[in-house]
Formats: structure tokens, C-alpha cells, sequence
């Protein structure tokens, strides 16, 4: 038993932001941002919450999928930008798109978040708790982001993804991995809240995004391939087998540098950070929207997904679509 993806949807913020409006803001260059990154342009919400943006995505895969928003059983929502602590996103989600009979909640686990909340509903499908769920990533890092840092700014944009799954007997997820490495935490973090009350009263040292990016580009070219490795190993399947990889669309240099370690023609690497930037957990699943509506994802098809980032954390999984 496993699960299959049958709906995709995603939403973007309507303000486009180039890398020529970010020369305005920074001491940066076009020509800098898109040799170093392969990024042109992000998408930056004026408006649209992580909220809003996650359940047009939510309700974009439900008509997707042909299913109703009262038949999801289990809706998990990851992002690692939340504007409100409490209540979660998911249930925000819940109530806007009318999946009242879900159980809604968001999880952590940042770039990898989607991935991970994916596995997360294939476990409870396998292990027959639901029959369906719907996963969402979402992300405004707009709002947790230094504009006045050239290291960061230029790389994150807004924008949510979502799919619908459910239960089935063949194909669908054949197999996945996750890790996460704690200790090495510090190189990409966001402190959002000072030590305070009324026995201490201790300063933040930030509250936006602080990023060792070298650190993270040297973990990413290693852990990526020996994780998708990990993978196929499990499954048995080849890398030649493999039509797509679908990675978290970070820089373009860094899946270049994993497609040379598994020794994968790019080609087979579809990639849409040039036109959305880095969207930590909505990364994955906008990208599969739009390789869904452009037609590219055919049935007996093998995905392979991968998410990498903040935590450190890291995984893949294999899906026959
Ligand atoms: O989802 C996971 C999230 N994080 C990532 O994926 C980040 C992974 N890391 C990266 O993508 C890259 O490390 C960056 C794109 C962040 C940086 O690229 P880099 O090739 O590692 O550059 P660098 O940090 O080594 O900096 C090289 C130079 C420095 O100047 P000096 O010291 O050589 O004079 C930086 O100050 O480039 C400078 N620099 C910039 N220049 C123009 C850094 N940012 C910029 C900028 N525009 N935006």
C-alpha cells in the first residue's frame, strides 16, 4: 500500500520582483545574482498572507484532484515563515477551504518540510489511520528576510504548493528517506522571539534569516546526491531509470553539482528558481504543479524528490507517478 498524487496546485504572489529591483536595495548586480544563483526573478507578497497563498494552492489541487475540500481527512501544511505562532497555518487553511472533517497542522522542517510532511502522510495512510490527505508548503520569507543583506535577499521568494494524495495499491511513493543533522543547526537560522519575562529580559540577537550560505552550498552538493543514492539503493531503482529529479529549487549551481555527482544529464532536472527564487517548502511542490499543468508528468513516470536546508535537514523519496 502507499499513496499517489492525484491533484496539484500552487499560488504566487502578483508583485514580481527582478533582480534589477533588488540593485535599487542593495549593492548587488543582475548580472552577480543570476552567474552566482541562476536566479532572475521572485515572486514577494504585498499583501497575500502565507495563509491566503496556501489555500488557493489548497484549493487549486482539490479541483486538480476532482475532490471536495470536506473529503480530506488529513491536512498538513510546512513552512518555516508562519506570521501568526498560533493557530497554525493548517488550521487557517482548514477554514478558508471548508476541509472541516481534516486534522490540521503545520510542521517545521524547513526546505525539506514539504518532503518530510509528505512521508509523513504516507505513514499514516500505511499504517491505515487515513485514506487521503492533502500537503501543502507555503512560505512568505519575504517577512523574515534582512532587506538590507545582499547574502540573503536576493535568494528567497513567497509562494505556496500544494498536492492532494491518497491510498493506493500500485506506484505512488516506493520508497523514501529523511535525516536531519541538529548539531550543525547554526548556519541557517531565524530567531523570532527575545528571551522575556519577568525574571530575565535578554535582547535578540536578530530576528531575520542569518546564513552561513557557503556552509550550506558545501552541504547540499554532498548530502544531496548520497541521500538520493540512499534511495534508489532502497527501492532498487537506477538513476538512469529515473525520468525526473525534483529538487529544491535553491541555486542553480548546487543542483548542477548534484547532477554531476550522480552523473545525470541536467536535462533531467527541470528547475523554475529562476522565475521564483528559493520558497524553502513550497519550492517542490510549486515546481510539480507546474511540470503537472504543462503536461510533463506522465503515468509510470519515476520522480525523484528531494528537499535540503535549514535544521540541517535533508531527504529524498521516490515516487511512480
Ligand atoms: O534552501 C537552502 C537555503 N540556502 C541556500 O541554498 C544557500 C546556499 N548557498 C549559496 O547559494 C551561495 O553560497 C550564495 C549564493 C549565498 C553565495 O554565493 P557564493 O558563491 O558562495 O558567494 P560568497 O558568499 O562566497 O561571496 C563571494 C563574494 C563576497 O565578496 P568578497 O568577500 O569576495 O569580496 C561577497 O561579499 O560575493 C559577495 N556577495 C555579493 N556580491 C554581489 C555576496 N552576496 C552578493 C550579492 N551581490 N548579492
Amino acid at each position: 500500500m502507499s499513496i499517489k498524487v492525484i491533484g496539484t496546485g500552487s499560488a504566487l504572489p502578483k508583485k514580481q520582483v527582478t533582480n534589477q529591483d533588488l540593485e535599487k536595495l542593495v549593492e548587488t548586480s543582475d548580472e552577480w545574482i543570476r552567474e552566482r544563483t541562476g536566479i532572475s526573478s521572485r515572486y514577494i507578497s504585498t499583501g497575500e498572507t502565507l495563509a491566503s497563498l496556501t489555500a488557493d494552492a489548497c484549493e487549486r489541487a482539490l479541483e486538480n484532484a476532482g475532490r471536495r475540500a470536506e473529503d480530506i481527512e488529513l491536512l498538513l501544511v510546512a513552512t518555516c515563515s508562519p506570521e501568526r505562532e498560533i493557530p497554525c497555518v493548517a488550521c487557517q487553511v482548514q477554514s478558508a477551504i471548508g476541509a472541516d472533517c481534516a486534522a490540521a497542522y503545520d510542521l517545521n522542517a524547513a526546505c525539506s518540510g514539504f518532503l518530510f510532511a509528505l512521508n509523513t502522510a504516507y505513514a499514516y495512510v500505511e499504517a491505515g489511520i487515513y485514506q487521503n490527505a492533502l500537503v501543502a508548503g507555503g512560505e512568505v520569507l519575504s517577512k523574515i528576510v534582512d532587506w538590507t543583506d545582499r547574502g540573503t535577499c536576493i535568494l528567497f521568494g513567497d509562494g505556496a504548493g500544494a498536492v492532494v494524495v491518497e491510498k493506493c495499491e500500485q506506484g505512488g511513493v516506493l520508497g523514501f528517506v529523511q535525516h536531519s543533522d541538529g548539531a550543525r543547526g547554526d548556519v541557517l537560522r531565524c530567531d523570532s522571539r527575545a528571551l522575556k519575562n519577568p525574571y530575565v529580559d535578554r535582547p535578540m540577537e536578530t530576528e531575520f534569516v542569518l546564513m552561513d550560505g557557503r556552509q550550506v552550498f558545501a552541504f547540499a552538493v554532498r548530502q544531496v546526491p548520497a541521500v538520493i543514492q540512499e534511495v534508489l539503493d532502497q527501492t532498487g531503482i537506477k538513476v538512469e531509470d529515473v525520468d525526473l529529479f525534483v529538487l529544491h529549487q535553491a541555486n542553480q549551481r548546487i543542483i548542477e553539482g548534484i547532477a554531476k555527482k550522480l552523473k545525470a544529464d541536467l536535462d533531467r532536472f527541470p528547475v523554475n528558481l529562476d522565475r521564483v527564487g528559493n520558497m524553502s517548502s513550497a519550492a517542490i511542490p510549486v515546481l510539480l504543479d507546474e511540470l503537472n499543468r504543462q503536461g510533463r508528468l506522465k503515468p509510470g513516470m519515476k520522480l525523484v524528490l528531494s528537499g535540503f536546508g535549514a535544521g540541517l535537514t535533508y531527504g529524498a523519496c521516490v515516487i511512480e507517478w
